[in-house]
């Protein structure tokens, strides 16, 4: 039996057959230590600095500012309390919004268990964080800001620049989630303007269990992992040499593609929205309509349940809910709530994410079946 058709690219993606090919020696053979000064240490401590080099080069900044991580979680855990406790004499007050991942969210509630104060920020219909928001919110101990560059569920890209700009002029640290933006819309670091930014290898062809952090020369921040000194004295344990090589293959590929791969992304995504949408006219489509992820497709249907949508197609298409529905109870995504999808259309809400690989041929089958699935649920 073939495979359901993958639309599911925000969840994970496939391993790039490039990054694959990069990665089979540090698999297979170079199993050495990069931090051993004989033989076996010198071609994985080279690949480990030409992947930093990578990794630099897709944020446009130095090779000295990006650190391997275990993915983005932990850039996100290292940024949020590295800065909260280096700077807790200045300031106990941090900034973020109510549709950030889990792993900016739950850092920041651990965060107030110990003293911190945070501000979650609502955002209008369309998923947008507001700079007039966020200087409202601004107090003299404020200390850090922390906005995801896009949403992982809606797709809604936030306007880093202006955050960073306005709390530049206050001297407050600005760190960015761009888990979801790595390979699909530019994320230069001088361009955002911001001081901290983190990556997931997993979302963008590289494996899972990777990840990067970008601290801007000059930022103190506590050291996340103790140890040896590896990772210039900031996260010790032996380097993940086969994946830091797969991630720096992936960011490579990430630059020298992007115009193309957004622009693949976009057309299918829109494909698909069309197509369902010239079917069964009943659908909403969340998030920006233009301010958004190109590969990112939110869209409820009224009065039905996601996850029975996702039953009737799931041996020919996979993709996610927005809500799942219990006997008598529905679990809205917190994303769907802070932008206000009203019940009745939240808890039909699927995620439909295109990637590098998605074919229109797998679009045009997918339409198909998600509209046969829809007017089956409905009649
Ligand atoms: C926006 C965002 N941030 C952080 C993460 C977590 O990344 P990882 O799975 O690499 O820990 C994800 C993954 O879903 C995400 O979408």
């Amino acid at each position: 039996m073939p495979k359901p058709i993958y639309l599911d690219y925000n969840a994970t993606t496939p391993h790039d057959p490039e990054v694959i090919a990069a990665m089979r020696p540090f698999l297979e053979e170079e199993f050495g230590n990069p931090s051993s000064s004989h033989w076996y240490g010198i071609k994985p401590k080279k690949a480990v600095i030409e992947a930093r080099n990578k990794v630099a080069a897709l944020l446009n900044c130095r090779e000295d500012e990006i650190y391997f991580t275990s993915g983005g979680t932990e850039s996100n855990n290292h940024a949020i309390k590295g800065i909260a406790h280096v700077h807790r004499k200045k300031g106990n007050h941090i900034i973020t919004s109510q549709i950030e991942h889990p792993a900016v969210l739950e850092v920041c509630g651990f965060l107030e268990g110990l003293g911190f104060e945070v501000s979650y920020l609502p955002v209008d219909e369309h998923g947008l964080v507001t700079v007039t928001e966020i200087e409202q919110a601004i107090r003299p101990e404020t200390i850090l800001i922390t906005i995801m560059q896009a949403n992982n569920e809606v797709g809604t890209i936030q306007p880093i620049e202006e955050i960073a700009r306005s709390a530049k002029n206050r001297r407050i640290m600005v760190h960015t989630d761009a888990a979801q933006t790595i390979g699909k819309i530019p994320a230069e670091v001088d361009g955002l303007g911001v001081d901290l930014l983190s990556i997931a290898g997993h979302k963008v062809y590289a494996p899972k269990g990777v990840g990067a952090l970008y601290i801007r020369n000059g930022i103190k921040l506590e050291k996340y992992m103790h140890g040896a000194g590896q990772e210039m004295e900031k996260r010790a344990g032996t380097e993940n040499v086969l994946e830091i090589v797969g991630l720096g293959k992936a960011c490579e590929i990430a630059k020298r593609d992007l115009e193309r791969n957004m622009k693949h992304m976009q057309t299918l995504r829109d494909r698909l929205y069309e197509g369902i949408k010239k079917r069964w006219e009943e659908t909403k489509l969340n998030g920006h309509p233009q301010k958004r992820l190109p590969n990112t497709l939110s869209l409820s249907f009224y009065d039905l349940e996601a996850n029975r949508i996702l039953e009737e197609i799931g041996l020919e298409v996979a993709a996610s809910a927005g809500a799942a529905c219990h006997s008598d109870t529905v679990e809205v995504s917190h994303v769907l709530e802070a932008i206000g999808v009203p019940l009745d259309w939240a808890k039909g809400t699927l995620r439909l994410t295109t990637g590098r690989m998605t074919t229109e041929a797998e679009i045009d089958r997918a339409m198909q079946v998600i509209c046969d699935a829809v007017e089956k649920l409905k009649s």
